[in-house]
């Protein structure tokens, strides 16, 4: 037996076998892509749950380095959709037999902004019959804020830490209060304690990171016992800080095929975790989301933001489906599906397995 195969026979792999892992050519990669789907088969089965994503304002207090639309890009056009619009969006998801949307923004931290999303939520609820799984991805809040949030009927929230190690998370983001480590974990703490299903992820590929930094990375989403991830190639953008620094990257091929290996040993590590297959897959590889379907991903988010708003939240280069509108992404999204061998259970929530596990006391 080579070694690939003896690591590939357990779970709980450590840090020194995630870095071999991460480190096999597209030939020896072949034998850990087909255990993590034989693992997703087992653990979650070949179904794919959608969430209707709403990118519903690219206004954001923060400056995150790597992010198109951060606070300062002055080369955005500003948006913010209305409220009938954002209730639209989520009837058309629920129409559609989605199953559950999520609702998308920049980071805006003030009582009108809560009372906002407090007040969206009720309203969809309540004209989607309470059948729809709301997850909500608004940046760092207080515990109090999220708490008004779920009990309006949020269920999940996607707050990813970007990068866990601490020293790498520092040289991605300004050295400013409202960019801080601990308070990006304080958060992810505070959804825990708020009783969401928490999502994370991180991006793959930064300049600066190391192979080592990705193992961490798998090791901090396990450990924090996560229930949803959501984990992308970082793509260079040209009007952020972080361009300077494009010269120092892997190929986007190479980003890509880290990620689709990011996604496989995750799928080994913690076999009941929800996992989407990011939009940034798809920048880069037209069929990237169904690569990442067939060796473990089980979430895909069509965009059913307004076609007219899709141009102005670009997080990075090359955003697929910006052209479209919601209804192209459906047609298009069942046949893509179906192509990676997965059937999409329409009409349900999805909840993360992983969520009842650590929930349950016996
Ligand atoms: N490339 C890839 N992903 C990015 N994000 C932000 N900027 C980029 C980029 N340049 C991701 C971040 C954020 C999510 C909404 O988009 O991980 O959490
Ligand atoms: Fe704002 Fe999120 Fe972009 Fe950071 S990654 S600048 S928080 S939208
Ligand atoms: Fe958007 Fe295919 S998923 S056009």
């Amino acid at each position: 037996m080579n070694k690939v195969s003896d690591i590939l026979q357990k779970h709980n792999l450590n840090k020194d076998e995630i870095v071999h892992l991460l480190q096999l050519n597209r030939e020896d990669s072949k034998l850990l892509f087909s255990k993590a789907q034989e693992v997703k088969e087992k653990y979650v089965g070949n179904t794919v749950y959608l969430r209707g994503l709403v990118e519903f304002s690219n206004m954001c207090r923060k400056n995150c380095l790597y992010c198109g639309i951060r606070a300062g890009n002055t080369n955005v056009n500003r948006y913010d959709l209305s409220d009938e619009a954002i209730i639209d969006a989520a009837v058309y998801s629920w129409k559609q037999r989605f199953g559950s949307i999520v609702l998308q923004s920049g980071e805006c931290k003030n009582e009108k902004f809560s009372m906002r999303i407090e007040n969206l939520l009720k309203t969809i609820h309540s004209k989607t019959n309470n059948e729809l799984g709301v997850t909500l991805s608004l940046g760092e809040q207080s515990y109090d804020t999220f708490r008004r949030w779920r009990n309006a009927g949020a269920h999940r929230y996607l707050l990813r830490i970007e990068a866990s190690n601490r020293e790498l998370y520092n040289k991605l983001h300004p050295h400013t209060q409202v960019h801080d480590y601990d308070e990006r974990l304080a958060s992810l703490k505070a959804l825990r304690d708020a009783d969401y299903q928490v999502g994370s992820g991180t991006m793959i590929g930064l300049p600066f990171q190391t192979t080592e930094h990705l193992a961490d990375d798998l090791l901090f989403l396990r450990d924090f016992d996560i229930d949803m991830v959501g984990m992308g190639p970082y793509i260079e953008h040209e009007d952020t800080p972080l361009f300077t620094y494009r010269h120092q990257l892997s190929p986007q091929k190479e980003r890509f095929f880290m990620t689709l290996k990011m996604i496989a040993i995750l799928r080994i590590l913690v076999p009941d975790i929800n996992m989407a297959a990011a939009t940034a897959l798809q920048a880069i590889d037209p069929v990237g989301r169904e690569k990442a379907i067939q060796i473990g991903a089980n979430v895909i988010m069509p965009n059913v933001t307004p076609a007219i708003n899709r141009n102005d939240y670009l997080l990075y280069d090359n955003k697929p489906c910006t052209d479209e509108g919601a209804d192209d992404c459906v047609d298009c999204i069942d046949a893509r599906v179906r192509m990676a061998g997965n059937t999409i259970a329409y009409g349900e929530k999805g909840n993360p397995l992983h969520y009842y596990a650590r929930k349950s006391v016996c």
